[in-house]
């Protein structure tokens, strides 16, 4: 007996809106907090978890299930396997080794490698249409690793990239000027890390670009200031594993803008990690690194054709060959 008596004569439900689906593959801390930012955020309306401890799996399914009171509908599942993940529309892969405190993330290569060829084919099998983004570390190779293990066309395969690097620079410059990070325009592009790029040209608050407002007004040009801006950038996830042995709460936002950006084709610019190949002088072979890119539902729709200086070009240069020394050694 069904708990609603139903309406005599109804009309069928007329299916206005696509069922959303998005798998994470990793259920530590990165995977969770972007779970939880993407229920919070409503953004899908089923929900798969899938990770090799089937303890931690389960207790992290029934966790975020207690909340459903207090949550958007969501159909929350988990499995350790991936026939799960079947139909997703998108599938987020935060699954694997995370650096120890002074790490770099380039160590986590070979380690991280080995499990994507469990982890990616079982993926693209049961979901050939998805969209896969890639949060493991070092993120820029492993998205490489995942376009080669999938198949799929370079469209349908992302890294989350310089979008938190880009969210940690925009931080700080906002605290610098004492503004709203949400209005403070800038780039990083390039290696998720150490080598990453900061586009100077590329600030601005509130529509007004700093370099050249800072150079009319004849203030001292400030270089040494953005300088230290980018270094503490790029340390910036050295000190928080430091002190908290990982980070969560950023990835698992900068994760959920994209997820949002792609299932509800916003169409919005980020710098992810996309095939940089032919873009901004990078010709070097196939390589991943962020550049700013629209996403919409198709995946990466394109790359936007940003001013770079040539000392700009030249470290975007510098920053795909290293990621590409460390393709070499794949053999794949
Ligand atoms: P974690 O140790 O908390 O979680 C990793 C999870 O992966 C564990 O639950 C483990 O059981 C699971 N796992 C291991 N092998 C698996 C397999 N073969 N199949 C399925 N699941 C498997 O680590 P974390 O802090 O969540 O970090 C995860 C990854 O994300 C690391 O590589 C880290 O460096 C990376 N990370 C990337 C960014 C970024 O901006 N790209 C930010 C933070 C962390
Ligand atoms: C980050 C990870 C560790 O938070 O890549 O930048």
């Amino acid at each position: 007996q069904a708990f609603f008596k139903p309406i005599s004569n109804a009309a069928a439900p007329s299916l206005t809106k696509r069922h959303a689906k998005i798998s994470v593959i990793g259920a530590g801390n990165v995977g969770m907090a972007i779970a939880q930012t993407i229920l919070t955020q409503d953004l899908t309306d089923e929900l798969v978890l899938v990770d090799a401890n089937s303890d931690k799996l389960r207790g992290e399914m029934l966790d975020l299930q207690h909340a459903a009171a207090f949550l958007p509908r969501t159909k929350i599942i988990a499995d350790v396997d991936y026939a799960v993940t079947v139909g997703s529309d998108l599938c987020i892969v935060t699954a694997g080794a995370r650096q120890i405190v002074g790490e770099s993330r380039l160590n986590l290569l070979h380690r991280n490698v080995a499990l994507f060829r469990n982890i990616i084919p079982p993926l693209a099998k049961h979901s050939p249409e998805t969209i896969l983004m890639i949060v493991s570390n070092p993120v820029d190779v492993l998205t490489y690793v995942a376009w080669k293990l999938s198949g799929f066309p370079s469209n349908r395969v992302v890294g989350t990239g310089t979008n938190l690097d880009s969210s940690r620079f925009r931080f700080l410059i906002a605290d610098h000027l004492d503004v709203n990070a949400q209005d403070v325009q800038a780039y990083i592009v390039g290696e998720h890390g150490d080598s990453s790029v900061a586009l100077w040209s590329s600030i601005s608050v509130g529509g007004v670009p700093v370099l050249s407002f800072l150079e009319k007004q004849q203030i001292a040009y400030e270089k040494e200031t953005l300088e230290s801006i980018h270094k503490a950038v790029i340390d910036s996830a050295y000190e928080v594993i430091s002190l908290k042995g990982y980070t969560s709460w950023a990835i698992g936002y900068s994760a959920a803008a994209l997820a949002k950006s792609i299932l509800r084709d916003q169409r919005k610019i980020h710098p992810v990690s996309v095939l940089a190949k032919g873009f901004y002088g990078v010709d070097g072979g196939d390589v991943f690194l962020s550049l700013p890119a629209q996403l919409g539902r198709g995946g990466v729709l394109g790359v936007t054709n940003v001013h770079l200086t040539d000392e700009e070009e030249q470290r975007l240069r510098d920053s795909a060959n290293t990621i590409l020394d460390l393709q070499g050694q794949l053999g794949l």
